[in-house]
Order: C-alpha cells, then sequence, then structure tokens
C-alpha cells in the first residue's frame, strides 16, 4: 500500500501532512522571506531553553554529529583536554571525533545499563585539573539512558569547567532551561523530538564564551563561531543552507507550540512509552533498563530467546504491517531499539505493539521472553 510507515526510531521519524507540506515550496538562500524564516527559528528555538540572556544559538547544515564535531571544534582550544563521560554507542562516537580533530581526549567509562556518575567526574576532575572540558550525552540512544544533566552539570559549574552537551535525542521532550543549568554549548538537531525533517543541527552556546571561540576550528565549514559572526551580519547562512529543512523545522515548531511545547511533548512521549511497555510485557518482552533510569524517547528490548527468532525476519514483517523498528546498538546481547518520538500517538504505539504480536504469531513465537 502507498502509505508512509510509522518509523519507530530516533530520526528520521513520522512527520505530521503539515510539516510535510511545506517542503513543497523552492527558496532562495538570499531572499528576505527565507532569512525571516531562519530569524524566527533561532528565536523559538532559544524561547524553548529560555536561553536569551545567557545563550546564542547556531544552526548548522548536515546530520546532528556535524554539530557535535563542530561544537568541539570551536568551543575546545587547540590544548584543551576533553573528558567524555562514556555508557553508549554515541559517547564513544564524541570521543571518536574529538580525537580526530587533535584534541586530547580522555574517557571515562561506565556501563551502558547506568547513568554516568556525577561523584565519579568530581572525582576524576580533581585528579586530572588538565581536564578543560566535559563531553555529556543526555540521553544515551544507544540503550535509552537518560543522564543526570543538572547534576553533572553543577560539578562542572563548580570545578569551573566547559561542558558540552549533546542534547540530541532529549531537546524538546525533556526540559533542558539555560537558566538553572549552566553549559557551554547544547546541541540538538531538527529530525529529532522537534519532529521536523533530518539535514540540520543546532548548536546553543554560553554567550560568555563565544567570543573565545573567534578563530578556533581548524575546519571552515565547522566553524560556528564564523556562523554566527557571518549569521548575524547578513542574516543568511554562510553556505547554502538546506532551505526545505529549515521551513518544515518552522512549521514543526510551529506545531509544538501549539501543542503546548515541552511540558506536552513529553506527556505525549510518555504516554506512547508506557503504552509501548505495557504492550510489549504482555508479549513477554523485557526491557534491557531499569525503568528509572530510562528515557521515555526511545526503548531497548532483549530479544526473545525462541530460537524461532531472528531481528532480519521479525523487523521485515512488522515493516510489512507498517511499522518501522530499530536495531539493537549493545555489543553484548542481542537486543532491538522502538522509538516513542515523533508525530505519533498512544493510539498508534496500541497498533505497532499489535503488529509485534501479529509478527511473532507468524513466527510461531509463543512468548517473547528472553534468556535471562
Ligand atoms: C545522542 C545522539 N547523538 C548524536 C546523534 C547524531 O547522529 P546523526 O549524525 O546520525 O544525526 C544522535 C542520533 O540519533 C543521537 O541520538
Amino acid at each position: 500500500m502507498d502509505r508512509d510507515k510509522i518509523l519507530l526510531t530516533p530520526g528520521p521519524l513520522t512527520t505530521t501532512l503539515r510539516t510535510k507540506l511545506t517542503m513543497l515550496k523552492d527558496w532562495g538562500s538570499w531572499d528576505s522571506d527565507f532569512n525571516a524564516v531562519t530569524a524566527r527559528i533561532r528565536h523559538n528555538l532559544l524561547d524553548i531553553i529560555h536561553g536569551h540572556d545567557s545563550h546564542v544559538v547556531v544552526p548548522l547544515q548536515g546530520s546532528g554529529t556535524f554539530s557535535v564535531e563542530a561544537s568541539v571544534a570551536t568551543l575546545v582550544p587547540h590544548d584543551g583536554h576533553v573528558l567524555v563521560l562514556d555508557n553508549g554507542a554515541y559517547c564513544k562516537r564524541a570521543a571518536r571525533l574529538t580525537s580526530l580533530m587533535g584534541r586530547r581526549c580522555s574517557v571515562l567509562a561506565f556501563d551502558e545499563a547506568t547513568q554516568v556518575s556525577p561523584a565519579a567526574l568530581a572525582d576524576k576532575l580533581k585528579q586530572d585539573p588538565s581536564i578543560s572540558h566535559v563531553v555529556l550525552i543526555h540521553c544515551e540512544t544507544g540503550a535509552g539512558v537518560l543522564n543526570p544533566l543538572q547534576e553533572i552539570a553543577d560539578v562542572c559549574k563548580a570545578q569551573g569547567k566547559g561542558l558540552i552537551v549533546d542534547a540530541m535525542s532529549s531537546f524538546g521532550a525533556l526540559a533542558i532551561d539555560a537558566r538553572a543549568i549552566q553549559f557551554d554549548a547544547l546541541v540538538a538537531a531538527s529530525g529529532k523530538c522537534l519532529e521536523g525533517v533530518p539535514g540540520m543541527g543546532f548548536v546553543f552556546i554560553r554567550k560568555a564564551v563565544l567570543d573565545g571561540c573567534a578563530g578556533r576550528s581548524q575546519s571552515l565549514a565547522m566553524d560556528l563561531h564564523d556562523q554566527y559572526v557571518y549569521m548575524e551580519k547578513t542574516t543568511q547562512w554562510r553556505f547554502t543552507p538546506p532551505t526545505h529543512v529549515v521551513v518544515a523545522l518552522a512549521e514543526a515548531i510551529a506545531q509544538f507550540e501549539e501543542e503546548g511545547g515541552q511540558p506536552a511533548r513529553l506527556a505525549r512521549y510518555r504516554s506512547n512509552y508506557s503504552t509501548l511497555i505495557e504492550g510489549m510485557a504482555q508479549l513477554g518482552f523485557k526491557p534491557f533498563l531499569d525503568p528509572t533510569i530510562q528515557a521515555p524517547i526511545i526503548v531497548t528490548f532483549h530479544a526473545p530467546a525462541d530460537s524461532r527468532y531472528e531481528f532480519k525476519k521479525f523487523y521485515a514483517a512488522a515493516r510489512e504491517r507498517g511499522f518501522v523498528l530499530y536495531p539493537g546498538k549493545l555489543t553484548q546481547v542481542e537486543t532491538f531499539r522502538v522509538g516513542c518520538i515523533g508525530a505519533i500517538g498512544p493510539n498508534e504505539m496500541a497498533q505497532a505493539v499489535l503488529a509485534v504480536a501479529l509478527t511473532l504469531q507468524d513466527m510461531g513465537i509463543t512468548s517473547a521472553a528472553p534468556t535471562h
């Protein structure tokens, strides 16, 4: 059937028809109408974190990783030392890109089924005064863990360290208030909880550190300070903007505001999450994480123990029924993931659970219980 499948993935995700329809128009990058859209987005993004007094926001072309890389390149001096708090795959990616950019990088490792620890961070910073910046992944989308942003930010502030937050999969859904949480940079993207389409990221940079970032990036395309200065001066993007992505994001933000902003978005995702968890539990599925550290963004489930289970077949059969699942990203145990985000509600999630139930039936699996 020629109908969009529902994406139960952490981005790209299901978007509304309204958002999709805005992409049917062509926009010139020099045109004042388009530049007004960029300005409106930047204003609205700062509203979401209550950041007008403390931060600027700099959009950047590309997927989310481009903006994480740009943040490290722009904020960390060449002789800086970055500590990555690592409890999963996106943390490892952040550490890798930091090293590739020639910045000294250390990793404080945690189990992927736990949160990173503010106390362990405090100890590490005391032991090694050369650390200048800390990188935290707010929601580690690899397993779905919600990390303690406020507490980590408080430790960094108390010890005078810069904090770079990857809030890619949490921004817009989980509360982030720049008046209460001090960070030097916070990164997110268009195609996540704001429910736009993928293609641009944006970075909130603390005004107090902005001037010091001039000329620091060794990459022209990744230089957020340069992008900021050019955008302020001309109202335009430095290089070709992803015009359709930008107008779709403006439309998605308008719907975000109509829905009731971050609290309403979180309430819908929580409702998706509980519908999913309860329905899957009835089929025998077991979530990988303890619910107390689980973000209502993406859920990792253990693979069923039944020998007839095979992810590829399971995925294909659920897809046939209109739902796109996501493979697991853990190295030690076999899992798969289901996203709770996107322009869907609990009705769609209940249908997704039904599709999974029918898929198991087709595969001859009577219980989805894992081995442990
Ligand atoms: C925590 C986190 N960081 C970074 C990214 C960026 O990934 P990409 O470059 O594929 O957009 C993602 C995407 O899902 C993410 O969840």
